[in-house]
């Protein structure tokens, strides 16, 4: 065998499958030895001690999107994927955003405008349909899935972006003609609208009255609507970003009835509650997202979600503004209702050790489960399997090298996202990504960024794997 660029030496290698003791062999960007005793390498990396996993693939990501008036997000390409690279992650998933009147193939060449030469990791783009106008419908959209967009999100709610229900009807046919994947944020909209209303003319403007604007059953309605609509035509669907036990429940009884209905959920849906934003009056913008935090009994079925496969995908939704700045959470000036604060919080870099901590390491989850609801099913579900997603011969080098014993503390000050908090300050974990490599050279390097060079690249993804409409 020629010589290797790089043999990472004696490691634990974990796949969604296996967990094996072995060298791994890179050359050219891909892996391709695995075994004892591999050959002579430009490079040999003792990684005794450690677990070689395949780098996260975070598929739910939000940089440089549109997001109101005077808002801007915190993280453009170049911050999010480093961050991404920090917390242990090869490739994310961000989403290019239709605004209405836009033509989508305008705004996915901006998008890829705005990510050139700015990436550390590799980066994949869903859709957001928000004006599924006839030619989006006829023309932009199976034109897009042809070219590699292969996904797209549509809204229940959200002014401005909700599609009715004849509107999601019309982009699930699309997609099931085209063999495209819809992913699903459920939250009623008009019940939220309602109970908004009601909550501003009787004070509850805090934002710790986000929460109580979107109850479960906003969500659980939402859900079962969206399933029900998918039935209809027939075609596979993503509910993301699942939040309590009722939404669970609506996807488990789907999956049971031979449905092809996935779920994800996300760290702010385990670790953090509703309570969390009580007595914080202003301060509680920092962890207003939608759907919200909920409860420990929800907290739990998320995780029995996760355990019990009703969940394939754990996400971050990393969706980060600044608080302390006239550009974020707090905007516009004035309007000081949680109706106005941006929908979203920061996580790309934390999703990876909150799971492994409070999931492998408290005996909740495998690390073979762990390596599958963070990369592998990820690459699976969005067309990139098996170039991303695994650690086998002909895979991508992509690798995260991770200390299963080293103690954190999450803290604004150890991240590298371009928000000025982080919504887990102050939780204690173990387990954290030492080292990143992408394609085989590393991004991350014992802690330190190893590169100047922001040679991520833009990946063009095949269609679902795991999503095939039940009738074809
Ligand atoms: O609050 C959230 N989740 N913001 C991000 C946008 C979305 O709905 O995923
Ligand atoms: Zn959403
Ligand atoms: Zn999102």
């Amino acid at each position: 065998m020629n010589e290797l660029d790089v043999i990472l030496r004696g490691g634990t290698v974990v796949t969604a499958a296996d967990t094996t003791r072995c060298d791994v062999g890179i050359s050219g960007g891909k892996i391709v030895a695995l075994g004892e005793s591999l050959g002579g390498a430009k490079e040999v990396v003792d990684v005794t001690g450690k677990l070689v996993l395949p780098g996260g693939i975070d598929s739910h990501v939000h940089v440089s999107q549109p997001s109101g008036p005077g808002i801007r997000m915190a993280d453009d390409f170049e911050s999010g994927t480093r961050s991404a690279a920090f917390g242990g992650n090869t490739m994310m998933l961000p989403f290019a955003m239709q605004q209405k009147g836009q033509s989508l193939r305008e705004v996915v060449k901006a998008y890829h405008e705005q990510a050139k030469d700015k990436c550390y990791v590799d980066v994949s783009f869903h859709l957001i349909v928000t004006d599924p106008t006839e030619s989006v419908l006829g023309q932009e959209l199976p034109a897009l899935v042809e070219d590699g967009y292969t996904s797209f999100k549509v809204f229940m709610t959200y002014e401005g972006m909700a599609l009715s229900d004849l509107e999601m009807l019309n982009v699930m046919a699309v997609a099931r003609e085209t063999g495209a994947l819809v992913m699903i944020h459920a939250e009623n909209y008009d019940a939220i609208r309602f109970l908004t209303d009601r909550l501003e003319r009787a004070g509850k403007t805090a934002p710790q009255y986000h929460a109580t604007s979107r109850p479960i059953p906003v969500e659980r309605e939402a859900t079962h609507r969206a399933i029900s609509l998918a039935e209809l035509v027939d075609v596979p669907i993503v509910i993301v970003h699942v939040s309590n036990g009722e939404a669970m429940e609506e996807i488990r009884r789907a999956q049971q009835k031979g449905l092809k209905v996935y779920g994800e959920t996300c760290p702010q849906y385990l670790v953090l509650t509703e309570k969390d934003l009580e007595g914080l009056n202003m301060e509680g913008a920092r962890l207003v997202c939608s759907p919200p935090p909920r409860d420990t009994a929800s907290q739990q079925a998320c995780w029995q979600g996760l355990q019990q496969n009703v969940f394939s995908l754990f996400s971050s939704d990393h969706c980060p503004f600044r608080y302390d700045d006239p550009e974020g959470k707090l905007t516009p000036k004035g309007r000081t209702s949680f109706r106005w604060v941006p929908n979203g919080i920061p996580g790309v870099e934390t999703r990876l050790p909150i799971l492994f901590s409070e999931g492998v390491k408290k005996g909740r989850i495998s690390l073979n489960e762990f390596v599958a609801l963070t990369a592998t099913n990820h690459a699976k579900m969005y067309g990139l399997y098996p170039q991303k997603g695994t650690i086998a011969v002909g895979s991508d080098a992509d690798i995260a090298i991770w200390d299963p014993d080293r103690e954190v503390t999450i803290s604004q000050k150890l991240l590298h996202h371009g928000s000025d908090y982080t919504p887990y300050e102050a939780i204690a974990v173990t387990g954290w990504p030492v080292s990143t490599m992408v394609r085989g050279h590393f991004v991350v390097r014992d802690g330190e960024l190893a590169t100047k060079d922001k040679s991520g690249r833009y990946v063009s993804r095949a269609k679902s794997s795991l999503a095939v409409p039940r009738n074809h």
